[in-house]
């Protein structure tokens, strides 16, 4: 199981505004990401929607009238309550938003809510005059003390014509704030990892740099389940062609000396480090403040840049932090004995070994094909997988790392590490 949505089960609260399309498509969403979805929705949310349309995305009938939560013993409200990982209401209108305030019981929604221990997760939706009247954010303050995960609403277009705050969060968002809540007790809740991502940029001027070809998706992805497991994640990029993931503090650095200092500023406070930034190993002597004739590009010298892990390896003799730090490594030829070496070079726990050749895995594309290798001797090939499950997979090994041992970090080449 590497997605932390699949098999959980989540109540889906829907109320009755216009931003219930949304809805559906968060529903739909949390089953592809295989959710055991209960739907549980007001009369007003009816007169939008039939329950037919939740009913055949989520494979069971909608909840939708208190008195039929007591019907037949299948779905009371109680054990429906009782057996929910999470209960998400969206949209959340500002009359189901002060009825749960006030602890009432009065619809299938707020009875259920009452009834569960599950984590509550709301995303008000409303025009924006009642959003921002004090009753609705007293009553947000209220949800909010009584430990409710607020998502959103957002500023944008809304349904009475306006421009002002009240839009739904997306329900992609909405998934993202659901993987934080059901992660926050999670195996690495104890952890702080930091991950770099992304290709670095060397500035020749201003126009011109000298970059690689890395989309920064597989530390992002490794940031991503790192939070969903509970860990405090630092991520520290350079360009990437995808966003960084809620819930994670971002640093941005753009030079392979920006990330030097980043990362060593982040050594203190940082157990775990994954290191799968693309960092350039050159860089123009000189950057020119004006952008450079053709004529003069001929020209350009270049320099070594700082290698980030080997000045890490320096850091943790004194600081003994990170306690484990993990490597990338893209290689063409010898693979295996290459990564190895580095390994041992940069004094890593693990490298991590990218098939940078073939064009359903590596740069640019949301799987990869990796063999990790550990100090221990193991090598282990993984095959073509979503990035996101080479993640899981990665930190499932940092966790049997850790595990059981206090990972002091010893110096020099050959330092046992038990699996
Ligand atoms: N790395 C680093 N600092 C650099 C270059 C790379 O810390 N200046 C890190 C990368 O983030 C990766 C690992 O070192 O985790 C290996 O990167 P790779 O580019 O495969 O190796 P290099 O050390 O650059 O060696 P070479 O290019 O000679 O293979």
């Amino acid at each position: 199981m590497t997605n932390i949505l699949s098999e959980k089960t989540i109540l889906l609260g829907v109320t009755g505004g216009i931003a219930i399309y949304k809805a559906v498509d968060l529903c739909s969403k949390l089953v592809q990401q295989g959710a055991d979805v209960h739907v549980l929705m007001t009369h007003a949310a009816q007169k939008f929607i039939t329950p037919l349309t939740f009913g055949a995305i989520s494979g069971h009938p909608p909840v939708t009238d208190l008195w039929q939560l007591y019907e037949g013993e299948q779905i009371g409200h109680v054990t429906l309550a009782h057996r929910a990982d999470l209960f998400i209401i969206a949209p959340l209108t500002a009359h189901t938003m002060a009825r749960l305030a006030q602890g009432m019981a009065d619809g299938p929604i707020t009875a259920t809510a009452l009834s569960s221990r599950a984590p509550l997760l709301v995303a008000p939706a409303m025009e924006h005059n009642m959003w921002e009247h004090p009753a609705t954010q007293a009553n947000l303050s209220r949800l909010k003390e009584l430990g409710a995960t607020v998502v959103g609403p957002e500023r944008g277009h809304l349904a009475s014509g306006g421009v002002g705050m009240g839009r739904m969060a997306e329900p992609f968002t909405i998934l993202e704030y659901a993987r934080i809540v059901l992660g926050r007790e999670g195996p690495l809740s104890n952890l702080r990892v930091t991950v770099t991502a992304g290709g670095t940029r060397e500035w020749v001027d201003p126009v011109r740099f000298m970059g690689n070809r890395s989309s920064g998706k597989m530390g992002v992805a490794l940031a991503r389940v790192a939070r969903d497991q509970g860990a405090k994640v630092n991520l520290v990029h350079g360009a990437m062609t995808v966003p960084p993931p809620i819930g994670v503090n971002v640093i941005e650095a753009i030079r392979a000396e920006d990330m030097l200092r980043v990362v060593l500023d982040l050594l203190p406070e940082t157990d775990v480090l994954i290191s799968a930034a693309a960092i350039a190993d050159f860089r123009p002597v000189a950057t020119y403040d004006t952008k450079l004739k053709k004529e003069a590009g001929q020209g350009i010298q270049l320099e070594r840049t700082p290698d980030v892990l080997k000045a890490v390896a320096e850091h943790r003799r004194k600081l003994g932090m990170p306690r484990l730090v993990v490597g990338f490594a893209a290689e063409t030829t010898d693979i295996i004995a290459n990564a190895r070496a580095k390994m041992e070079k940069k004094n890593l726990e693990m490298i991590v070994l990218n098939d940078v050749t073939a064009p359903d895995a590596g740069f640019g594309v949301d799987t990869n094909r990796v063999t990790i290798l550990t100090r221990d001797g193991a090598v282990e090939s993984l095959p073509l997988m979503d990035k996101e499950e080479v993640a899981f997979n990665i930190l499932h090994r940092i966790r049997g790392l850790l595990g059981g041992q206090s990972i002091g970090w010893s110096p020099g080449i050959g330092s046992v590490i038990p699996s």
